[in-house]
């Protein structure tokens, strides 16, 4: 028997490479270690600090002792925050039995593909799109169907680029919305329009990626595919956390929310990878969603500014134009 030093990697990790995101963030960090002044736009992470009465959640839980193995799928108290949320913004129902709670939504669309690909299952993935996507679809064995849209069309999937994506292999469509990195959100009305495409396609199940959801800038919510057609409601994996909306990119608290089967299947994946996530980001992401929502309208409202800035900046860039 030979030995080897280097380790012979699997196929799956030869197929992908290391988060593009994360190793450019990674060098922001060394280059500002070395003195440099540098705006990162790397990740989506937010610039304000999480909020004190969230962390004061947590240092709640260490007292208490919250500092156990939970279930696996998240604490009652946790998966009780984000039905109700769902229930607030969506009118959207889900059972305990139906929520997934896992180390950041990134862990759970992982999760998601991992309990449901097969080897050349197909993932349609709309462009442009958040870098991970692909890759993690090939790190599962399934095959990223890429399917561009134009910034004629929005950067949105329209029915017919939907229609045409679709064969007999297709498990998943990703629908990213408001999207990384466009920002591009559907309406209700373009939601309908897909999901009539959706419906005559019944082996074909949605990922929807919310993430963003609160980072709005319209009047009212934006609109999500499991409420606006409630006949694909358990065809519909609805993902989301906290990093964005609560500045907890680092507690690494995320959800999905779908088919109590689905659920099942990434709960027992998650069982054998993690046992669960932190019990203390769990109280503290808990305490985010209920608690007051100030400090989300505060952080859109400076968003927006920016924005506004940004776009007028781009915008009198001679051959420049910003959708
Ligand atoms: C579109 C999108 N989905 C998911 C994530 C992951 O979020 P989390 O921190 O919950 O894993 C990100 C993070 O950048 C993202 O941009």
């Amino acid at each position: 028997m030979t030995t080897s030093t280097t380790a012979a990697t699997a196929l799956r990790v030869q197929r992908i490479k290391p988060s593009p995101s994360t190793a450019a963030a990674q060098r922001v960090r060394e280059l500002k270690a070395q003195g440099l002044a540098i705006l990162d736009l790397t990740v989506g992470e937010p610039d304000f600090d999480t909020p004190e009465h969230v962390k004061a959640a947590a240092v709640e839980a260490i007292r208490r002792g919250d500092t156990k193995y939970t279930p696996v799928n998240g604490t009652p108290q946790l998966r009780a925050a984000i039905a109700q949320k769902l229930e607030q913004r969506h009118g959207l129902s889900y059972s305990a039995d139906r929520i997934a709670v896992g180390g950041g939504a990134k862990q759970v669309i992982f999760l998601a593909l991992m309990a449901t690909l097969d080897t050349g299952d197909e993932v349609i993935v709309p462009a442009p799109y958040w870098v991970s996507y692909p890759d993690m679809v090939l790190a599962n064995d399934g095959t990223p169907v890429v399917v561009p849209c134009p910034e004629a069309e929005g950067f949105k999937l329209t029915p017919r680029r939907l229609e045409s994506a679709i064969t007999d292999r297709t498990r998943w469509v990703i629908l990213n919305a408001p999207g990384n990195p466009t920002g591009a959100a559907y309406t209700a009305d373009e939601l309908r329009a897909l999901a009539d495409v959706l419906l005559a396609h019944p082996h074909v199940q949605v990922l929807t990626d919310e993430i963003y959801d609160e980072i709005w800038y319209e009047p009212g919510r934006v609109p999500s595919l499991a409420a606006v057609e409630p006949r694909l409601n358990d065809r519909v994996f609805l993902t989301n956390g906290v990093s964005k909306s609560y500045a907890m990119t680092g507690w690494r608290i995320g959800y999905g929310a779908g088919s109590a089967s689905l659920v099942a299947a990434v709960n027992t994946l998650q069982s054998q990878i993690s046992s669960c996530p932190s019990s203390i980001s769990q109280a503290a992401a808990a305490a985010a969603l209920t608690g007051d929502q100030d400090f989300v309208r505060d952080c859109v409202a400076v968003y927006r500014g920016r924005r506004d800035v940004t776009v007028k900046l781009v915008e009198d860039i001679p051959g420049l134009s910003c959708t």
